[in-house]
């Protein structure tokens, strides 16, 4: 099994380029299911997860071209309208094709996701969402078995225990796409990715409003336009992830398509934290050389501090000087980097959903095991930082959503290679 081999104690410089966002191209690939027109997406990055998301649209009956970033994908008929176990085991977000095949077909069998490292990931919210609009949903053999002869536009609360979802909010506007009358759905996720699946559905004729607020509004369509062609917003989560390898190397470098107002609550902890931020004409220039204070991190929902950057600020916050706190409300288990921390030398404490976390002077380099993908970035970037040598094992977690990760830190100047 692969692994990575992080010489620590090197400063980086220079320019890294922002790859697509996963967490958009994985919705927009399964929302190109409900048009049977062709559709072209630019600027996709070439991870694991939107590999499965390809094998999983292809096995449903699209024809799909990936070259350098860009997906062409043509679907003129649906073969198939079942999401087999074997895909959605390997990755949670196949259950986007529900609401795309609910739109399309009326119909859908999508495997049950069960929970995954970061905790209980239930879907009772996207199943509310899909009902409202007329679904009937029957789950048995452990398959969410979907029909929906009649879909309809309704007012659909999403609201959960722990706020609205980004997931079921993007099920529920691919489902209603194609219903009759319009949906208005609040309250909504409001985080870039509903926004840039929300801008997709828009240039493909559906007429969608108060995306990127907490009320959307969409009018069912049924016919789409020709020849649409849509780029993927860069990723806010791998431009922080570099931010933050900037500044616990201590490093200034230059993070080429990284969006500032995407990153508003990360940018404004790492000032808080003396790392000097500046917006440039395309992109953020990060400077990690000055003195650094500790600080304490409420992770929400966006704009709020992303919990998909906790991990990352973990490993950083381990080496800045005082106590510093992470407070993680979103996902139950989403702690897993602060053991293999702490067996870098790292003074963490866990109480409940907080992390109180102890600067010390340098972490240690050490062998390592990555559990889920941001606990795997996190670790990375400590083995950047650390004294000696890290390995890194099961780095699968991390090929599933950062691409090209140790080329480009090597271009930063990083001692970073792939082996077994
Ligand atoms: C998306 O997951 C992202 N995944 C996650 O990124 C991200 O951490 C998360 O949003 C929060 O920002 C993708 O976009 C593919 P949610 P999602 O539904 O949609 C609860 C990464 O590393 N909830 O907004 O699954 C849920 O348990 C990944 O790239 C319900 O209670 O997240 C959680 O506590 C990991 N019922 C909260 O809502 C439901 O039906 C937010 O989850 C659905 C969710």
């Amino acid at each position: 099994m692969a692994r990575f081999f992080i010489e620590g104690g090197r400063r980086l410089s220079g320019e890294v380029d922002i790859s697509g966002a996963k967490n958009s191209a994985l919705p927009i690939i399964a929302a190109a299911l409900v048009t049977d027109k062709r559709v072209v997406l630019k600027n996709v990055p070439d991870v694991f997860d939107v590999r499965t998301m390809i094998e999983l649209v292809t096995h449903l009956g699209a024809h799909v071209e990936f070259r350098r970033n860009t997906l062409t994908i043509h679907t003129p008929r649906v073969k198939r309208v079942e999401a087999p176990y074997d895909i959605v085991t390997r990755m949670r977000a196949s259950y986007y094709v529900l609401g795309a095949l609910v739109a399309r077909n009326r119909r859908a069998t999508v495997a049950m996701p069960g929970g995954c490292a970061i905790g209980p990931r239930p879907i009772d919210l996207h199943i509310k969402g899909l009902t409202a609009l007329g679904t009937k949903i029957d789950i048995s053999d452990g398959y969410i078995h979907a029909d929906a002869r009649h879909l309809q536009g309704q007012n659909v609360d999403l609201q959960g225990p722990k706020g609205t979802s980004v997931g079921a909010t993007i099920n529920v506007m691919l489902a209603a796409c194609c219903a009759r009358g319009t949906t208005v759905i609040s309250p909504a996720a409001a985080e870039p990715e509903v926004l840039d699946v929300a801008n997709f559905l828009c240039a493909l004729g559906v007429e969608i409003n108060g995306q990127g607020s907490h009320e959307i509004t969409v009018r069912g369509c049924d016919t789409f336009n020709d020849n649409v062609r849509y780029s993927i917003i860069p990723d806010r989560i791998e431009a922080g992830t570099f931010a933050v390898a900037a500044a616990i190397t201590r490093s200034r470098i230059l993070i080429k398509r990284a969006v500032s107002e995407h990153m508003t609550s990360v940018l404004e902890k790492l000032r808080e934290i003396g790392v000097v931020v500046r917006e440039t004409h395309n992109g953020i220039s990060v400077n990690g050389r000055g003195r650094r204070h500790a600080t304490d991190i409420f992770v929400a929902p966006y704009p709020g501090f992303p919990t998909d950057m906790q991990a990352q600020f973990m490993a950083l916050l381990s080496t800045v000087p005082g106590t510093s706190t992470i407070k993680e409300s979103i996902f139950e288990n989403r702690f897993m980097q602060a053991n293999e921390l702490m067996r870098m030398g790292a003074n963490i404490t866990i109480e409940g959903d907080t992390a109180v976390i102890k600067g010390v002077k340098m972490l240690s380099g050490t062998q390592l095991m990555a559990s889920d993908l941001r606990a795997s970035s996190a670790l990375v970037l400590a083995g950047l930082s650390a004294k000696g040598i890290t390995v890194v094992r099961r780095i699968y977690h991390l090929d599933r959503g950062y691409e090209k990760f140790e080329v480009k830190l090597r271009r930063l100047g990083a001692r970073i290679r792939r082996g077994k």
